[in-house]
């Protein structure tokens, strides 16, 4: 038992699917077979919510239909919006979003319908309110007046302009767009495994990507990207960061933005997002963060991180994209669940396609065969 068993289940397989692959060694994502730097290229989110729910690229017709099945879902109900005034000053966006998943089930017109049907539709709807809920908290946490849902306006210029109550302009909103495909699906990564693990109890929808939100949040995972930031406002500047990642791994610490269990070369979403945070910095006039992130790129491999298979991921530009595109930074964490909520959601259905109880065991390392004494004796 004792070899079988691997710490936080590295390499172990869980369950095939035909959502994502990854090739770790090549630095290969393929999302339903397609190259993620082709979809980053060409497809909108939109788009890629659909190639990944129902396993093909859409035909215009289709995409049309979706898109705009999408844009008639993002208004949150308005009882909803009234329970978000009394907790959206309290809690972290992540876990206002967290709960307002939960809330959504009261909201539900299919109720308890557990239909495939039921679920794609369920599915359709959570991705459609995720920006608005993020936007509203936001809007509700500062003390300003909600912006509504514009359905002339795509999926992520939408929700830039719910947020800042501004129409985006065409290269912010691709920016974030493109933000959105690259976080889109990562196979089994720690919230989705969540995710399918509570589907595969039979419990519902929101029950699973409630699971997910509460998974993703950690800085080893969703938190990474502002994790980041707060590193590199403690680095202050590129010439100190050669002697803070000194500092750091002398100490064993870990340089947040860096590392995967699965990728063991560059990360295949690297390249584009670190683009990105160029244009971004560029626009806004501001590249000190992605200044510092290039030379923190060379200083990790200089110090040797590369060749124990230790490079950077997504989450390492992501950070430094919001910060010039105006994103507040306390929605760094909800950002990557707009994106990963398509990903979510299509495992969550093929979970149930294909369902059997997720049940794994442990090693007992516990004492066995004592005797109990009664409390008055102990
Ligand atoms: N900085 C320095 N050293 C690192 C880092 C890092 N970021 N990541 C891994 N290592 C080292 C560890 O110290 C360890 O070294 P050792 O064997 O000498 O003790 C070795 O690499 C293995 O590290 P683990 O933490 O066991 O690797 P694991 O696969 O469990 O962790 C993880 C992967 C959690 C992503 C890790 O690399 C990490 O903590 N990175 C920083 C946080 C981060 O960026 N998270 C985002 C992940 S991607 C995403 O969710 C989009």
């Amino acid at each position: 038992m004792k070899e079988r068993f691997k710490k936080g289940l590295e390499d172990v397989v869980a369950s095939e699917s035909s959502v994502c692959f990854i090739d770790g060694k090549k630095g290969q994502l393929l999302y339903r077979g397609y190259d993620i730097r082709d979809l980053a290229e060409h497809s909108a989110y939109e788009e890629v919510a659909y190639l990944l729910l129902f396993g093909k690229l859409p035909g215009r017709k289709e995409l049309g239909s979706f898109s705009n099945e999408l844009a008639g879902c993002r208004e949150l109900p308005e009882r909803l919006v009234d329970i978000m005034g009394h907790f959206c000053r309290k809690l972290l966006p992540i876990d206002a979003l967290r709960s307002c998943v939960s809330l959504l089930k009261c909201y539900d017109p299919a109720g308890n319908d557990r239909s495939m049907e039921a679920n794609i539709t369920r599915g359709v709807d959570l991705i459609a309110k995720f920006p608005t809920i993020v936007a509203y908290y936001y809007r509700i946490n500062q003390e300003l007046k909600i912006v509504h849902p514009d359905k002339r306006l795509g999926h992520a210029e939408n929700f830039l302009y719910m947020l800042s109550g501004k129409k985006p302009d065409k290269l912010d909103a691709r920016m974030t767009d493109l933000d959105m495909v690259l976080h889109a699906e990562h196979e089994f990564n720690a919230s989705t495994f969540a995710a399918r693990v509570t589907a595969s109890t039979l419990s519902d929808m929101y029950a699973a990507i409630t699971t997910a939100i509460g998974t993703l949040e950690g800085p080893l995972h969703g938190g990474a990207a502002s994790a980041v930031v707060r590193m590199l406002d403690d680095i202050g500047n590129e010439r100190n960061v050669e002697g803070y990642i000194t500092k750091t791994l002398e100490s064993h610490g870990k340089i947040m933005g860096v590392g995967h269990r699965i990728y063991k070369t560059l990360d295949p979403r690297v390249a584009k997002i670190r683009e990105l945070a160029r244009q971004a910095g560029e626009r806004k006039g501001d590249l000190r963060y992605y200044k510092m992130l290039v030379k923190l790129e060379d200083v990790i491999k200089k110090a040797g991180l590369n060749k124990k298979g230790i490079y950077p991921n997504v989450d390492l530009y992501t950070g430094a994209v919001y910060k010039n595109l105006g994103i507040p930074e306390v929605l760094f964490d909800p950002m990557f669940a707009l994106g990963r909520i398509a990903g979510w959601v299509a495992h969550v259905l093929e979970q149930y396609g294909d369902n059997r109880l997720i049940r794994p065991v442990t090693v007992y390392t516990g004492k066995k065969n004592l005797r109990y004494i009664p409390i008055g004796k102990r």
